[in-house]
């Protein structure tokens, strides 16, 4: 195993993007950030220097980070954040994960612009668990804001409305060519005849579900959020932001141009195959010479409808681990927490302008009734660490304060969300497991909920409200997808479960952005206990204090 050194420098650098250059928050002037290539067991180093006029810190999407919490990034979690004109270095060993993993910003929204791949291979003299594919290509799928994303952030909360929406998606960067002054950066994927291709797809976009395809090409799903999974073939795939999936694609289709393509699931629209669609370019190297280039149409795909869940549910069922796992059968925590928005009604020294969402509220989100505040002067990790009192507290509900139908409507005044840095403390070694429940207060919606330092099992999902004494005779316990990240059924539930063998203070939050603002978030604390093997390393010397 090698250890890898990296430098990245956090910049403001001019960007064009949808006809005019923007200064955009970069690392190493790059947008997208640099990929990085490591193998199963090396050791990442990374020095962080912020050079913007934002903090900053930068979490390792879906790293385990057995016993680093240190450098598992997110602000005022595991870190204060990293000050203009300071660095931090992270540091941390790949255990077990091969893969597509991805790295961004865990600042306010700058992970807008600030993201990258993060390949895992095999350990060196191993092999994929499928044919080698010829070449590999990441694809990041993003969301454009022609504003600054800070900005936009920043009006939301102060006027307790929706923040606007995004202005373009995109892909590696590149909105594509069904989008105003675009084509001439679209992302070129190239194929040969015979070939296969593995794509790394990551939805590293800020608050939007997205569906992907390629004309005429089947997908072969191989791998999600750097677990290997029994491979399957399917004509279109789903992520939740901050999930990534493996697909291989075979070139035994006709040599010529074809798009590949994302869009919305979920979207208020119902736009048609049109300029909400991003698009890249599967180019047959092959193709003879007029076939190539700009004046050969590309082949379009067809996508599902924005509301089309049924496919959503067909894609997930066809996920499973290659083999059978270890999952645990026996449960210490067995929790059960509710995710959704509300409407807080618009406090009294509040003015009509902070107060914009529907009807004069303002818009919120919480788990367990619960809406999460992150400390501002110390690190949740770094204040149970040196035993620093009030920071937060360790009574977080195990089980909704109010059990309703979470499929219907609710009135405002059974479900006020109370805000708190409120956390869940578990034993070293427990096994848990966690009832995700959509509530589908203000909208239902599939929310994407990630879950730091750990990978865990999706033992199942369904609609509506879960019910302990039928669902879980509908358990996978033999070979469950293990992830890092679930997209929670729209108007429905996922049960996961996990063994916290990883001590530290670790964030699960929804992985739209806009709903972590609004406090869609917690911490399970991991207790360290006594002893080698459950101790945390101590704080590297540079971390940022507040
Ligand atoms: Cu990909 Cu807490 O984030």
């Amino acid at each position: 195993a090698k250890i890898q050194e990296h430098e990245f420098v956090i910049q403001a650098t001019p960007v064009k993007r949808l006809c005019n250059t923007h200064s955009t928050i970069t690392v190493n002037g790059q947008f997208p950030g640099p990929t990085l290539e490591v193998n199963n067991g090396d050791t990442l180093v990374v020095k962080v220097t912020n050079k913007a006029r934002y903090n900053v810190t930068i979490h390792w999407h879906g790293i385990r980070q057995m016993r680093t919490g240190w450098a598992d990034g997110p602000e005022f979690v595991t870190q204060c954040p990293i000050r203009p004109g300071e660095s931090y270095t992270y540091r941390f060993t790949i255990q077990g994960q091969e893969g597509t993993l991805w790295w961004h910003a865990h600042s306010s929204w700058l992970r807008a612009t600030v993201y990258g791949a993060l390949i895992i291979h095999p350990r060196e003299g191993e092999a994929y668990p499928f044919t080698k594919p010829k070449r590999e290509t990441p694809i990041l799928l993003g969301e454009w804001w022609d504003a600054n994303p800070i900005d936009v952030v920043r009006q939301a909360t102060q006027t307790g409305a929706a923040p606007n929406i995004s202005d373009a998606y995109t892909i590696n960067g590149q909105p594509g060519d069904l989008y105003k002054c675009s084509s001439q950066g679209t992302t070129i994927v190239p194929i040969d005849s015979g070939e296969t291709n593995l794509l790394r797809v990551i939805n590293a976009a800020l608050n939007q579900p997205l569906f992907f395809t390629v004309a005429n090409h089947k997908l072969t799903v191989v791998g999600a959020d750097a677990s290997y999974l029994k491979p399957f073939t399917t004509n279109v795939i789903m992520l939740g932001p901050g999930q990534t999936t493996d697909v291989l694609i075979q070139g035994d289709q006709p040599p010529t141009r074809y798009y590949m393509a994302a869009r919305a699931y979920q979207s208020a629209q119902n736009a048609p195959f049109d300029n909400t669609t991003t698009t890249a370019i599967l180019e047959y190297k092959s193709a003879p010479c007029p076939a190539k280039g700009s004046s050969i149409k590309p082949v379009m795909p067809s996508l599902p409808a924005y509301n089309d869940t049924n496919t959503v549910t067909a894609f997930s069922k066809s996920f499973r681990s290659p083999r059978k796992v270890e999952v645990p059968a026996e449960i210490d925590d067995n929790l059960f927490f509710t995710i959704g928005l509300g409407l807080n009604n618009c406090p009294k020294n509040f003015n009509a302008n902070q107060c914009q969402g529907p009807n004069g509220t303002r818009f919120t989100a919480s788990m367990n009734n619960v809406s999460f505040v992150l400390p501002n002067n110390v690190s949740i990790l770094q204040a149970h660490h040196l035993g620093v009192q009030g920071v937060f507290t360790t009574d977080f509900p195990t089980q909704p304060p109010v059990k309703f139908d979470y499929t219907g409507n609710v009135s405002r005044s059974l479900w006020q969300p109370v805000q708190g840095t409120k956390v869940t403390k578990l034993k070293f070694g427990s096994r848990v497991q966690i009832v995700l429940q959509d509530t589908s207060i203000v909208t239902p919606e599939n929310h994407p909920i990630h879950l730091h330092g750990y990978d865990f099992y999706i033992v199942a999902e369904g609609f509506g409200n879960f019910d302990p004494n039928k669902d879980t005779s509908k358990f996978n316990l033999v070979d469950p997808p293990m992830r890092n990240t679930v997209a929670v059924p729209v108007n429905g539930w996922a049960v996961i479960r996990f063994v916290a063998d990883n001590p530290g203070a670790w964030i699960m939050h929804c992985h739209l952005d806009v709903h972590i603002g609004w406090g869609l978030a917690t911490v399970l604390l991991v207790d360290n206990g006594v002893g080698l093997l459950q101790s945390i390393e101590p704080p590297p010397e540079d971390l940022p204090l507040c």
